[in-house]
């Protein structure tokens, strides 16, 4: 009798324990990898209109903050791309892609401290303090508004060399994002960074080590 209470002791609190644990990875995987929909499909799908499912989400009214509403809205993006249902007209004029935000506005809200962190990445072959060495790449010290390819003593590209022009905060954006694209032929070997925000952090810095920097360009004003 009493060896029967403990086995259906046992029975229970290994059924509980198996739907507390899966109702805490059921949880945990939501709240670890939240749906974040992408404007654009990484790949396009046959027969199936091209649709802005972020502006989908970022016009659901429930928000994904109670139980069940996850699988209303996959419901209603499959929904939408079966051509079931149309997006609302107001949705659909917020559909277009986000604005991209002026550098102004970016270096504005940028944090050199970040920037320096980011700037790691450079010194396996650029310095960056007054008078430091050239590596792979020529020391930065006062980047910000110098001539390009002229710092001292570097073997630059001939491609850089004869690109004319200075490193306003502009053509370093540009040329950060991907130097292979900006100049083409550049001997730096730096596939580039894509996203805007980091740029801006790490070219606050390329300011901070540059003494004689021109003020940021000034945010473009709210539409
Ligand atoms: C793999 C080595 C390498 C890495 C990593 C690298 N660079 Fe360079 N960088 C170079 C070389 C080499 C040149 C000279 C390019 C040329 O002559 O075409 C250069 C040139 C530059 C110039 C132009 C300097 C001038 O005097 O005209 C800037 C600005 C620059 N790098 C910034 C950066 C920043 C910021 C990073 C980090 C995000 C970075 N680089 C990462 C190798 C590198």
């Amino acid at each position: 009798m009493k060896r029967d209470f403990w086995e259906r002791s046992k029975v229970w609190a290994a059924v509980t324990l198996a739907f507390g644990t899966l109702g805490f990875c059921l949880w945990f995987g939501s709240w670890a990898m939240p749906i974040t929909y992408p404007e654009q499909r990484g790949y396009p799908i046959e027969g199936v209109a091209p649709i802005d499912l972020a502006s989908a989400q970022r016009n659901w009214p429930g928000g994904e903050a109670r139980p069940g509403d996850r699988e209303i809205l996959l419901g209603y993006v499959r929904d939408l791309e079966a051509g079931r249902v149309t997006l609302p007209q107001s949705a659909q004029q917020a559909a277009g892609p986000a604005a991209p935000v002026d550098l102004g506005t970016l270096l504005a809200g940028a944090d050199a401290g970040r920037g320096e962190r980011t700037a790691q990445v450079c010194m396996s072959c650029h310095t960056f303090e007054a008078g430091g060495p050239n590596r792979t790449g020529p020391n930065l010290h006062g980047v910000v508004g110098r001539a390009y390819a002229s710092h001292g003593g570097f073997n630059y590209s001939p491609a850089l060399a004869g690109a004319g022009g200075r490193w306003t905060y502009e053509a370093l954006d540009q040329f950060l994002a991907s130097p292979a694209r900006a100049v083409p032929g550049t001997r730096m070997a730096f596939a580039g960074l894509r996203n805007p925000r980091d740029r801006a952090h790490l070219i606050a810095y390329l300011a901070r080590v540059s003494p004689g920097a021109p003020p940021f360009p000034a945010p473009a004003p709210a539409p």
